[in-house]
């Protein structure tokens, strides 16, 4: 596995932030509104395989297990330390998820592995490229006709939510924050081969305006 790149953003940009991403989250981002509009969205079925990427504290990968104990559900970060927390979280909860460390552009996963993949608050931490990256591996891990189901920064709805999301680009930065705020993620899902893209909701937060999207990869 290679070693966290310099553009690799941990979950609040700072290490020394990650244990107390988890209060941030919810009282910053409408966390529950928004989750459980994805997981609706989502649709998950029993014995479906799921990845959540860039799981973060698994609080989504969680409540995908809650919502359907028959899924094989999946967690995948590049953060040691977050996943820790992630453990914990699952243990506390008692559901059993798969927690991997890895890298969302080289994902340790073969071919059509996964009916869904979803993603929450992840992809403004990558750069152009990486983003580009990380949509071929999602295709590639998706089985034929299979989903991916995301949250996150989107194109501000007005001139407050523009407002509000400088708070996000100076904590995680410009390079990698700004084709979300530009909307610019639905042209490159297009671009990396997937199908069907749509916008299917958009939330107003302190920190701007949180976007879902759905997409397929082709085949039956
Ligand atoms: C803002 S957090 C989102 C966590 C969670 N999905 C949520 O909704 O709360 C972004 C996460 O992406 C992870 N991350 C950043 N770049 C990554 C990469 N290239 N591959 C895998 N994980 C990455 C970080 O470690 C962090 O946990």
């Amino acid at each position: 596995m290679s070693k966290q790149s310099d553009a690799y953003i941990p979950a609040l940009r700072y290490s020394w932030l990650t244990s107390i991403y988890d209060p941030v989250v919810r009282w910053t981002t409408r966390e529950s509104t928004f989750k459980s509009a994805l997981l609706a969205q989502a649709d998950i079925q029993p014995g479906e395989k799921i990845l959540d990427l860039g799981c973060g504290t698994a609080t989504l990968t969680i409540a995908i297990k809650v919502a359907c104990a028959e899924a094989d559900v999946v967690g995948l970060d590049g953060d040691p330390k977050i996943l820790e927390i992630a453990a914990k979280k699952a243990a506390d909860v008692g559901v059993k998820i798969s927690l991997d460390q890895g890298y969302s552009y080289e994902l340790p996963y073969a071919d059509n592995t996964f009916h869904r993949v979803v993603s929450s608050l992840f992809f403004h931490h990558l750069t152009t490229a990486n983003k580009r990256r990380t949509l071929a591996e999602v295709e590639r891990v998706l089985t034929p006709g299979g989903e991916f189901h995301l949250a996150d920064w989107g194109k501000a709805q007005n001139i407050i939510m523009r407002g509000v999301f400088f708070i996000v680009q100076f904590l995680d930065g410009f390079e990698t924050t700004t084709a979300n705020v530009q909307g610019r993620l639905p042209a490159m899902i297009e671009d990396a081969g997937f199908q069907d893209v749509r916008k299917t909701a958009e939330f107003a937060t302190p920190l701007g305006t949180i976007s879902i999207l759905s997409t397929k990869k082709s085949g039956p």
